[in-house]
């Protein structure tokens, strides 16, 4: 039982129902086999995409699609300390829990809408959430509108779903519209283990000061 890996699944996926059973079927080992088997890179990167849009130490950010918790470590690891996340998966949750990274957890799906007040957060993380049968590109919207006006937005995505499309359309089209202004792209490692590169995006709200 121990011994079957689900990241190859990952990227077939296509209802939030298969999602959903999916990680309550992985949640037991996702941290062995992301984190330690195959390296995940993204949850370092993303902490550093923030730290370096100059969101400081006392931000409230918001972990979307925290999962067991791996990229809430990360953001504390890089000194943030009000950290809160929600995700479709009560087990992931679990997992998360007992990291101690996060103040708050609550579950959300995302393709059904966030309930956060607006500018809630100062900044958002998404980190290998938007993917296939994941949360949708579209979901990005809600997602900014739970930032404040000059509050951060940082995306990591791996290069399957990039090369679908959906998301690289989306941020332009937020920018298109007024809402954000992409301000840091970075290709590089999302799970080296596995040979899977995937990209870190910087995403500033419009209004407000940065
Ligand atoms: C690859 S994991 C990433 C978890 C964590 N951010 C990390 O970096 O380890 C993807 C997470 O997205 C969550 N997820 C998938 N679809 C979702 C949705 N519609 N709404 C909220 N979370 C979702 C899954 O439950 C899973 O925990």
């Amino acid at each position: 039982m121990g011994d079957e890996k689900f990241l190859p699944s990952s990227y077939g996926l296509g209802t939030t129902e298969a999602t959903l059973a999916h990680y309550e079927a992985w949640a037991g080992t996702y941290d062995t086999e992301i984190g330690e088997e195959n390296r995940y890179a993204q949850p370092e990167r993303c902490t550093r995409a923030l730290l370096a849009s100059g969101v400081g130490p006392d931000a409230r950010v918001l972990d979307v699609g925290c999962g067991s918790g791996l990229s809430g470590v990360a953001l504390a690891r890089g000194g943030y300390a009000l950290i809160d996340g929600c995700d479709l998966s009560p087990s992931m949750l679990a997992l998360a829990v007992e990291t101690g990274a996060y103040e708050t957890l609550f579950e959300a799906d995302l393709n059904q809408g966030l309930d956060v007040a607006d500018a809630t957060y100062d900044a958002a993380t998404a980190v290998g959430v938007f993917s296939f049968g994941h949360i949708r590109a579209d979901a990005l919207r809600d997602v900014l509108r739970a930032v404040r006006p000059g509050g951060v937005v940082v995306v990591g995505l791996n290069d399957h779903f990039w090369d679908e499309g959906s998301m690289p359309a989306e941020f332009d089209a937020v920018e298109a519209d007024g809402l954000a202004t992409t301000t840091f792209r970075q290709h590089g490692e999302h799970l080296p283990g596995a040979g899977i590169e995937g990209w870190v995006v910087t995403l500033v709200k419009t209004g407000g000061d940065a």
